[in-house]
């Protein structure tokens, strides 16, 4: 058989996805194609999903601005995906559309990957910067997988403290930037998903990184664009350990790859061609 994935979102023109999910199948020794669905904001979202759904594609993926939007038109979601509140893949499973969230686990594992012997002890103390989709999908993750000392740090504190309340995370403090900023060496893991560092903003960081930081410490970014933001540069610079966004890009996508086709593909190897393509 030959298998047909795709994208939809808004704007996907340089999405690496196709590039990804192709080199997967080649990996895996499978036929396909994966296909961009560029839907865009003015057009009746309703209408492009009939399109989709009589392309009878085997499994999609969905990225911003439709991550939300998409769960009512679903036959079935999973229980992680309901939890975060927004789905990135779709599996079609006998013609029935089920919602999946990739980005927590592939998280986890593009972490677990640099650094296992860091988080096998599940006592580290974490702080996430951020409250929005990416941070709930991580912070989910996280604390699912026995992490409980997870501080939260939002430019909007009321959205952190609704993720707490959610989430019912009973030993999660609440910080403003400020604080955060003055207490950054006490985190053994520190988490960046704000979008501060990308496009307009590449020569900012959510916070100044001050030199207590050291290689106890691990600083990581989401961003994947550029692949070495202002943040981990910084942290770097003053000798703490990094942890690059896109190797969570990977990830999240072999955990899609695996949703789909039930095969694993090793993506360690690919990280250097994927930064090849980002740097390129
Ligand atoms: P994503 O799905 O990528 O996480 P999002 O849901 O829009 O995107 O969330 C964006 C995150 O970046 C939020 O935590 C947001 O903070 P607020 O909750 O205060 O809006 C944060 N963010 C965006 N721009 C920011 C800025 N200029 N300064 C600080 N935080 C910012």
């Amino acid at each position: 058989m030959s298998y047909r994935f795709g994208l939809i979102g808004y704007p996907i023109k340089h999405s690496l996805s196709p590039w990804i999910h192709g080199n997967f199948l080649h990996m895996a020794g499978l036929l396909g194609s994966y296909s961009l669905y560029e839907i865009n904001t003015q057009d009746s979202f309703t209408e492009q999903l009939k399109v989709l759904r009589k392309d009878k594609l085997d499994g999609f993926n969905i990225t911003a601005p439709y991550k939300q939007k998409i769960i009512p038109f679903l036959d079935g979601i999973d229980k992680e995906a309901e939890a975060i509140g927004a789905v990135n893949t779709v599996v079609n499973t006998n013609g029935k559309w089920i919602g999946y969230n990739t980005d927590g686990i592939g998280y986890l594992r593009s972490l677990m990957n640099a650094y296992p012997f860091d988080l096998q002890d599940k006592s580290k103390r974490i702080l996430i910067f951020g409250a929005g989709g990416a941070a709930r999908a991580i912070l989910y993750t996280l604390s699912k997988n026995g992490f409980n000392y997870i501080d939260i740090a939002n430019r909007t504190e009321d959205k952190a403290k609704e993720l707490k309340l959610q989430y019912e995370l009973s030993k999660t403090s609440l910080l403003s930037l400020q604080e955060a900023e003055q207490h950054l060496e006490e985190y053994d893991l520190i988490v960046q998903t704000t979008s501060i560092g990308m496009n307009s903003t590449q020569d900012s960081a959510i916070v100044s990184i001050n030199d207590k930081l050291s290689n106890k410490n691990i600083v990581s970014d989401i961003i994947y664009q550029p692949v070495s933001t202002r943040l981990l540069r910084d942290a770097l610079n003053v000798g703490a350990r990094i942890h690059y966004g896109h190797t969570m890009l990977l990830y999240q996508a072999q955990y899609a790859f695996e949703l789909w086709t039930n095969k694993q593909v090793k993506v360690d190897e690919m990280e250097n061609k994927l930064l090849e393509q980002l740097e390129g």
